[in-house]
């Protein structure tokens, strides 16, 4: 406690200068329009302050705006129906707003006012709401709140996190930790890699045998997640990686590999590269059950099946039923049975009433052509992450008609080390380091013209987790700079800049550190010549 409260000081006394102090001064991201209103009376919070609402009283909106007053000011907010009350806090649902999380925030002297279309968007109000008590110091220190009029919308509807359970497993208790962060910061999703050569991670009642040797999440224990995260706006996406990326499956079910892999022994953790046998016909029903058991776990409209690394070289290309099955459909690739998999595998998906997400991959790794690995139907949703090959993924679904989000390595990948010899220091392939200036500079549009970036829905960072071991580390890797990419995906370009990230930055990685949340303090970018 003594160490942690003079880490704390150190910040203050670090970043004291650049931190200006007002009601401006911690937010993030930055909303889209803001009406400064200078010299007015402020609005007073005292123990008549009250809570008037149409949302129904065990709205967790409104447990939110009480935490947050108990905390910050230590007064009890009670909700009021009566018309006499003096300094009223307004949440208002209003759906004639525009937009699910739009939200205004208009601060007189005599009321809070928070309206927005849906529980989401009132939440947002209320997390902005937030952290003008977090910037504004001494005023929220003396129970005081300056008059500023917010109307916020989001650049991008999709803004997502991923973690990785399945290589190194976290708890339901530290993802609702993590989504706890996540919320603050307006993202709302949450990604989760269920299933790699490392770990298979969801109970299928159908196939228990695939949880027997490892941790895993119970499928109530799973919907309890997707309750907590729905309350804080967040929808979580299941990812189902296939057909490779699948030791972990092939480990219970070695049959279902391709021939040529049959005396490879399939040890979870150690063993890689292995595929799932597009020929054998007994892979398909196996997988649409789990697909459908999972469709039901997770309200989300979308299944992550992965898609990526697929490596057909050595699976695919030498199994001799695969070879015969290409032969048979006229194919001259193994990389064309792509699309014969996931052709069966499709159907059930609808099905379920869901669409595919997939990892964008790109002929050759975009080496001498420009092609998809396979022909991705219309309306499923692919992510640009390979290095370099934003370019030609973006380009690709514009001319695809696929939408698209963004999570380059480049600027996405959280789970690189965020300044040299830092962490990881283990299973670090040579990963490119990825500042929080870098995460930063990252503009999703890429410069576009803007009929070019209109099928660009959204953004995502991940958390590949084989050099993650805990949600210690997971917030180390994501914290600070899932600050810089929720600004990215909230704020238009013509609102951000570096130098306001900076200084806004700084009272939230200290919120973050008073929350226990372990995160990297970028010293780097501290100017310690100007103190
Ligand atoms: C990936 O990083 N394999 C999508
Ligand atoms: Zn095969």
């Amino acid at each position: 406690m003594k160490i942690f409260s003079l880490i704390i000081l150190t910040l203050i006394f670090i970043f004291g200068k650049i931190t200006a102090q007002d009601n401006l001064s911690a937010l993030l991201p930055m909303p889209n329009y803001i009406n400064l209103i200078n010299g007015k009376k402020d609005f007073t919070v005292t123990e008549k302050t009250v809570i008037k609402t149409n949302l129904q009283d065990t709205s967790y909106c409104i447990k939110e705006l009480q935490r947050i007053f108990q905390e910050r000011m230590e007064i009890t907010l009670h909700i009021s129906a009566s018309t006499r009350d003096k300094q009223v806090i307004h949440l208002i649902l209003n759906p004639k707003i525009n937009g699910s999380e739009s939200y205004s925030l208009s601060i007189s002297n005599n009321s809070v006012k928070i309206e927005g279309a849906t529980h989401g968007a009132i939440l947002y109000g209320i997390m902005t709401l937030e952290q003008i008590l977090i910037g504004d110091v001494s005023k929220t220190k003396s129970n005081k709140i300056t008059q500023i009029g917010i109307n916020d919308a989001p650049r991008f509807g999709y803004r997502s996190l991923m973690l990785d359970p399945a290589r190194h497993f976290l708890p339901v208790n530290d993802v609702k930790i993590f989504i706890d962060q996540m919320v603050k910061y307006k993202y709302n999703t949450l990604q989760l890699h269920l299933t790699d050569d490392q770990g298979w991670r969801i109970e299928i009642k159908g196939h228990p045998q695939l949880t027997k040797n490892g941790d895993f999440y119970t499928q109530d224990e799973l919907k309890d997640l997707v309750r907590y995260a729905a309350e804080r706006n967040i929808q979580i996406i299941p990812e189902l990686d296939i057909p490779g990326h699948t030791v972990a499956f092939l480990a219970t079910y070695p049959h279902l590999g391709c021939s040529n892999t049959d005396t490879i022994p399939k040890i979870p953790g150690k063993t890689l590269d292995l595929m799932l046998c597009a020929a054998n016909d007994n892979v398909y029903p196996i997988y649409n059950d789990i697909i459908t058991t999972v469709a039901n776990i997770f309200p989300s409209p979308y299944i992550h099946l992965g898609g990526d690394e697929a490596v057909v070289a050595k699976n695919w290309a030498k199994c001799e039923h695969c070879r015969a099955l290409t032969k048979r459909l006229g194919y001259n690739n193994a990389n064309q049975l792509m699309g014969y998999f996931f052709g069966k595998i499709m159907p059930t998906v609808y099905e379920a009433g869901k669409k595919p997400m997939f990892w964008c991959e790109i002929e050759n790794n975009g080496k001498g052509g420009y092609e998809y690995l396979f022909n991705y139907p219309k309306d499923a949703i692919l992510f640009t992450w390979r290095n370099d090959l934003t370019p030609s993924c973006t380009e690709l679904t514009e001319i695809n008609g696929n939408r698209l989000i963004m999570s380059p390595s480049e600027y996405a990948y959280l789970d690189y080390p965020q300044y040299k010899n830092d962490f990881p220091e283990f299973n670090n392939w040579g990963m490119p380091i990825t500042t929080l200036e870098t995460v930063y500079s990252f503009d999703p549009g890429y410069g576009l013209l803007p009929e070019k970036q209109e099928h660009i829905v959204g953004i995502n960072g991940t958390l590949w987790a084989e050099a993650i071991p805990d949600i210690n580390r997971v917030t180390y890797m994501a914290f600070p700079r899932a600050l810089a990419l929720a600004e990215a995906g909230w704020t238009e370009m013509e609102n951000r800049g570096w130098e306001s990230f900076k200084s806004r930055m700084y009272p939230n990685i200290m919120e973050l550190m008073k929350c226990g949340v372990s995160i990297r303090v970028p010293y780097e970018i501290v100017d310690r010549e100007n103190k």
